[in-house]
């Protein structure tokens, strides 16, 4: 027996979709895991999930929804095409393959890096509107793009992601691509939000949680969602995915979001997309 759903805000695409502004990441959840954990997030009530051909768990993701009987009108599957896969024959197999393992849809498809230091990002992004048009996938969106990448997009005439998924987190608030992204009306997404683990031992965050009676984890979603982004907290211990979906019955003050804001120090918890350009 799954939990039902907590009530989740929906987030408005410019496509006319709407996605739920909460769900669960996937990032390493090792394969050999991906079904078990994931069940369990959709026994805790998630109903938005996050994975990438990149993470190697998109069978496993796949079988956890197969396993669920949750009707797929209910569930969100976003997954990204790697950066392998960024040419037009390579991008549709990929997309194939990610479909049989999803079971035959795909909410949101994102390109998850831009290349930019070996590529024209115009390219795949064709590519990406192509494979719109032709196969079961919904909406379209980028990940780890900068201003200059969405700039070049519309220089080239081409259409304007629904998403944008960038890291953001108290200690590199990513608030230029934010702004920027709220600006064209891309959706932003917020990736690794609890810095994969760093803010919990930090005191000004644990003070302000006891101030609330929340967890540290609890008041950095908070803050997350009231920032209007998009998340998806990743963590193999049930308790902690129940823990991490307990988000809709306070709130934090204005004076608390911007404390929070303030932690920004630049570290950043993964590769800086100027300068990532890993093809494996
Ligand atoms: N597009 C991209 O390039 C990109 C990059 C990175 C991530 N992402 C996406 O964003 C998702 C989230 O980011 P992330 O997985 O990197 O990191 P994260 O969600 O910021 O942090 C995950 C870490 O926090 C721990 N944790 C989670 N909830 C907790 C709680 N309530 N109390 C204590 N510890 C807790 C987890 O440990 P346990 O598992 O032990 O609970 C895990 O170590 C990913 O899973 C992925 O879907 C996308």
């Amino acid at each position: 027996m799954t939990t039902p759903a907590p009530q989740i805000p929906l987030i408005d695409l410019s496509d006319g979709r709407a996605i739920p502004q909460l769900g669960f990441g996937t990032y390493q959840v090792p394969p050999a895991d991906a079904e078990r954990v994931v069940s369990d997030a959709l026994e805790a009530g998630y109903r938005h999930l996050d994975t990438a051909q990149m993470y190697g768990n998109e069978e496993g993701v796949g079988r956890a929804i197969a396993a669920s009987g949750l009707p797929r009108e209910d569930l969100w599957i976003t997954t990204k095409l790697n950066n392998t896969f960024h040419e037009r024959t390579a991008a549709r197999e990929a997309t194939e393959r990610s479909l049989e393992a999803l079971g035959g849809r795909i909410d949101l498809y994102l390109v998850h890096w831009p290349l930019a230091m070996h590529e024209d990002v115009a390219r795949v992004w064709e590519v990406m509107e192509g494979i719109r048009a032709d196969y079961s996938v919904d909406s379209i969106g980028v990940s780890n793009f900068t201003p200059a990448h969405l700039a070049r997009l519309a220089e080239a005439g081409l259409s304007t992601p629904a998403v944008n998924q960038i890291e953001s987190n108290p200690y590199f608030v990513n608030d230029e691509v934010r702004a920027d992204c709220a600006e064209r009306g891309i959706a932003v997404e917020a990736w690794s939000p609890l810095a994969q683990g760093a803010v919990f031992g930090d005191p000004q965050l644990v003070a302000l949680a006891e101030q609330v009676g929340r967890t540290v984890s609890q008041v950095v979603l908070r803050w997350v969602l009231q920032r209007g982004d998009i998340v998806f907290p990743k963590s193999s211990s049930p308790e902690r995915m129940r823990e991490n979906l307990a988000l809709f019955d306070f709130e934090l003050s204005d004076e608390q979001l911007a404390s929070i804001s303030a932690l920004h120090n630049g570290t950043r918890s993964g590769p800086d997309p100027d300068t990532f350009g890993w093809r494996g």
